[in-house]
């Protein structure tokens, strides 16, 4: 069971059920939709891809081709703790890539990718609107600025501990 759905499951179709009941099904709600969904999964599940693409009635690859477009959305759980560097210009120069290459290495995965455990993802972003505190990286949407890779490995250490 996913730590994202904070329902233990049991609600999953009938969060489905009540998200469609709150919409109108035109193709214009797509992308409001899947936000929805993205926030109360963490990913976009194949299953939801299908009722969604049953409810709006447009083929299940607009709906891929949409979830794929973005970034925000997901097709895979994200890890308990979902930490995303920012490559967007402000910070690259300042050596975000260097934290993303210490991230990848400490927990030997890619972005995009998720630990075994479940414990831990990581993400590659654009600009997250802190440039003044470049280089940057988030934690679950919490901004760590000012980042070098001893901060970074300050915090893994911290979140591994929990
Ligand atoms: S470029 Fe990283 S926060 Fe703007």
């Amino acid at each position: 069971m996913s730590d994202c759905c904070k329902c233990n499951g049991n609600c999953k179709d009938e969060f489905l059920e009540n998200l469609f009941n709150t919409y109108k099904p035109i193709k214009d709600n797509l992308i409001q939709i899947l936000n929805e969904v993205q926030e109360h999964y963490g990913y976009i599940p194949q299953r939801a891809q299908s009722a969604i693409s049953e409810f709006l009635n447009i083929p299940m690859a607009e709906v891929y081709g949409v979830v794929t477009f973005y970034s925000r959305f997901s097709l895979k759980p994200k890890g308990k703790y979902n930490i995303a560097v920012c490559l967007g210009t402000a910070c690259f120069v300042k050596g975000s890539q260097k934290i993303l290459d210490r991230l990848k290495d400490r927990l030997k995965i890619e972005p995009g990718e998720t630990t075994k455990d479940g414990k831990f993802s990581i993400e590659e972003t654009r600009c997250v609107g802190a440039c003044g505190l470049a280089p940057v990286f988030t934690v679950n949407g919490e901004v760590y600025g000012r980042a070098t890779v001893k901060k970074l490995d300050t915090v893994l250490d911290e979140l591994e501990k929990k």
